[in-house]
């Protein structure tokens, strides 16, 4: 099972290293983390280049006290996902937009991203360097967390003078969080995940915190998550804590357009593109919740959640629930594109890079 605290941490790393993860139980793995043998590292001087980079055993690393992801937040992340094909070949998933993406992040917080071709090659040698960890075909996935951060000392406000990219890696199992496959969601009315202006349009590790009272708050209330509502009128849905949102009306396919407040994520842009090849019209547009409430079917979209029903929206009080299972739309999309991920359907797009 995942660890939970540091103590079990310690007795998982020599346990599961030692059996090189076989012996786990893929079915009861969910979202927690299972070290792994190594991790990529590297460093680089603003305004300078990167150094080669490394591979160094998985583990805890020495960061100035000072330095300016630990005072000011300054960091980003990334989520990707080693696959196993049925062949026991394994693959990765359009490495380059997380490369973009984290490249879009690192303007906006003054920090220098490596460029798609480091990325993309500290990816690959760190997918190889855990390969044993990769779960056996279609039992999960090996999860990377590629991290940017300024990790150079600063006092008074401002950019770290170094950023620091590692990437570790963790085995997950097939769904978020194991034995669910469809979302209980509640509607968030106290509390926003982004404004306009600010940092919900790039994966900044400051987006994530701040939402954990949110989710806390809907899970002692016997909810998996809760949707965001816009700031500017509260009468919007945007995101999920962690995955993107969309709605599904007759043949017509919704999702909140990318203005800032919303994730880009990867797998939304995936499945809008495979939804518009099926035959679905697809929108890009502002959600009111009573479109909502409306809705066929609701599905949440993100690499970690893949593609996962919402069986219920609870708002104010009001409780709608909605279709799940496997006769519908949002199974199709989740069966394309995890077929796509995993070699069963042909990869017409060139999604797909294999190691
Ligand atoms: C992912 O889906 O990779 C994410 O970034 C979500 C994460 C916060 C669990």
């Amino acid at each position: 099972p995942p660890v939970k605290s540091t103590d079990d941490h310690k007795v998982a790393i020599d346990e599961k290293v030692k059996s090189g993860g076989e012996d786990i139980n893929w079915d009861s793995v969910g979202f927690g983390l299972t070290p792994t043998d190594s991790m990529f590292i590297m460093k680089c001087p603003i305004g300078d280049k990167y150094s080669e980079g490394q591979l160094v055993p998985y583990g805890n690393f020495e960061i100035s006290p000072s330095s300016s992801v630990l005072n000011y937040g300054q960091g980003l992340f990334e989520g990707m996902k080693v696959y196993r094909r049925e062949d026991g070949r394994i693959m990765i998933f359009r490495p380059e937009e997380n490369a973009r993406r984290m490249q879009m992040g690192a303007e906006r917080l003054l920090m220098q991203a490596p460029t798609t071709e480091q990325f993309i090659h500290a990816v690959k040698k760190t997918a190889l360097a855990n390969e044993r960890w990769v779960p056996p075909y279609g039992t999960g996935t090996l999860y990377l967390r590629p991290l940017l951060i300024g990790s150079g000392a600063v006092l008074g406000i401002g950019p770290a003078p170094e950023c620091t990219f590692l990437i570790f890696a963790s085995p997950i199992g097939n769904s978020y969080k194991s034995g669910i496959n469809a979302f209980n969601l509640s509607i968030e009315t106290k509390l926003h995940r982004a404004s306009p202006g600010g940092t919900g349009g790039i994966k900044s590790i400051t987006n994530y915190a701040p939402v954990f009272e949110s989710v806390k708050r809907a899970k002692a209330a016997g909810f998996d998550d809760v949707l965001f509502l816009d700031e500017e009128t509260g009468k919007h849905i945007e995101e999920a804590s962690s995955c993107n949102v969309f709605i599904l009306k007759g043949n017509v396919i919704s999702t909140p357009p990318i203005f800032g407040t919303i994730l880009p994520g990867i797998t939304r842009k995936s499945i809008l593109e495979i939804a518009r090849d099926c035959g679905y019209e697809v929108e890009e547009r502002r959600v009111p919740v009573e479109d909502v409430l409306a809705a066929d079917e609701v599905f949440c979209t993100g690499t970690a959640v893949i593609v996962t029903s919402v069986a219920s929206i609870t708002y104010q009080e009001q409780r709608v629930e909605y279709k799940t299972g496997e006769d519908t739309v949002c199974h199709r999309l989740r069966t394309t594109l995890t077929g796509i991920q995993t070699g069963l359907v042909e990869d017409k797009k060139g999604w797909t890079v294999q190691l």
